[in-house]
């Protein structure tokens, strides 16, 4: 049986990969780090420290491994070099020297932010330019886990979907304590008033369509970069108003900011949309639309609690 091996089970991304890759048949083991796992067969682990990790791969000796743990707090990382090197550069390099001596296919996750943002509609041939600490540490990783000799790097968007261990408030050591559609739900549900950058673009991605992606690009014989991002071009402004629309609460409740009144540590791209025809082709599935996206969480909306 083939073994899938998903650092961060507690993630976003990483929840919904473990249920995507146990539909398609595989042995799926998760690992948590600071928060406890939903899943009965996830199991401690930090990827930052090299021993524990070597240990861990080479008793599991899986298939693939998909990495989609990281120091992902933009703001937090700018203050906090050592922190996110160590888990988003050492770690990765961890990953990338176990999955190479037991010859395993890694699946490492990246991000939108390794532009600068001055284009748009990048795609996986444009020259990277991190404006902020953590792009940069994505970028070094991207460049660690290119010399693996069977390696995807996938990079997505402003991710976005369901988590019920983010509802508990309770943050994960990656620096997030909430994705952004769940905190405007949260706003809305209330009946608050939330405030979204509208000169900040981006590729939203649904995480369940991007855990799809990163399957199967575990079975994807090629090498590579893929942009595996949503297909919509929008502000946080623009989606926050999707949001309040698919969901029927009041657009009067989302206000406009620009960024230069939004007070924000690290300076954010203005336009890092992703053009994701490479992976659509190479893999043979459609990224949707944020509206899409938005409309696929109000069906999962049953049971998920998000006070
Ligand atoms: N979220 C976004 O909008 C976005 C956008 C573009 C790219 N990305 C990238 O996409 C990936 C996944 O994002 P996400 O939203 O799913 O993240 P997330 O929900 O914050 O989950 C991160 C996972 O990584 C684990 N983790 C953190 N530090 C670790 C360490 N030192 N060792 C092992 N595991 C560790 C966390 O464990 P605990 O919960 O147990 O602490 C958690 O399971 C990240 O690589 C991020 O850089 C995210």
């Amino acid at each position: 049986m083939r073994t899938l091996l998903v650092i961060g089970a507690t993630g976003l991304v990483g929840s919904k990969v473990c249920v995507t890759a146990q539909e398609k048949g595989y042995k799926t083991v998760g690992t948590h780090n600071a928060r406890t796992s939903l899943l009965p067969q996830s199991q401690k682990l930090d990827i930052a420290d090299a021993d524990a990790t070597h240990k861990f791969v080479a008793a599991l000796k899986p298939t693939a491994i998909i990495n989609t743990a990281a120091l992902h707090n933009v703001d937090y990382c700018e203050s906090h070099h050592q922190e996110a090197n160590r888990v988003n550069v050492e770690g990765a390099a961890n990953l990338a020297d176990a999955a190479s001596e037991t010859s395993c296919r890694l699946v490492h996750l990246s991000t939108d932010y390794v532009f600068d943002g001055k284009k748009g509609h990048y795609n996986e041939f444009d020259a990277p330019n991190p404006l902020h600490y953590y792009a940069w540490t994505k970028l070094e990783a991207e460049k660690i886990v290119a010399q693996t000799p069977s390696y995807a790097v996938a990079r997505p968007s402003v991710i976005y979907g369901w988590n019920k261990l983010e509802s508990t408030g309770i943050p994960s050591s990656s620096g997030k304590t909430i994705n952004f559609a769940m905190f405007v739900l949260v706003k809305l549900r209330k009946g608050e008033t939330i405030t979204a950058v509208r000169d900040q673009y981006s590729s939203p991605t649904l995480a369940d369509n991007l855990a799809d992606a990163l399957v199967r690009l575990v079975e994807c014989p090629e090498n590579g970069v893929f942009h595996t991002a949503g297909r919509s071009c929008v502000s946080r402004y623009e989606f926050a108003l999707k949001i309040a629309d698919v969901f029927g609460y009041s657009p009067g409740l989302v206000e406009p900011v620009s960024s230069s009144d939004f007070k924000q540590v690290a300076e954010r791209p203005k336009n890092s949309c992703l053009s994701v025809d490479r992976a659509e082709k190479t893999l043979g599935m459609r990224f949707m639309t944020a509206e899409e996206g938005i409309r696929i969480m109000k069906t999962q909306e049953v049971g998920e609690d998000v006070a």
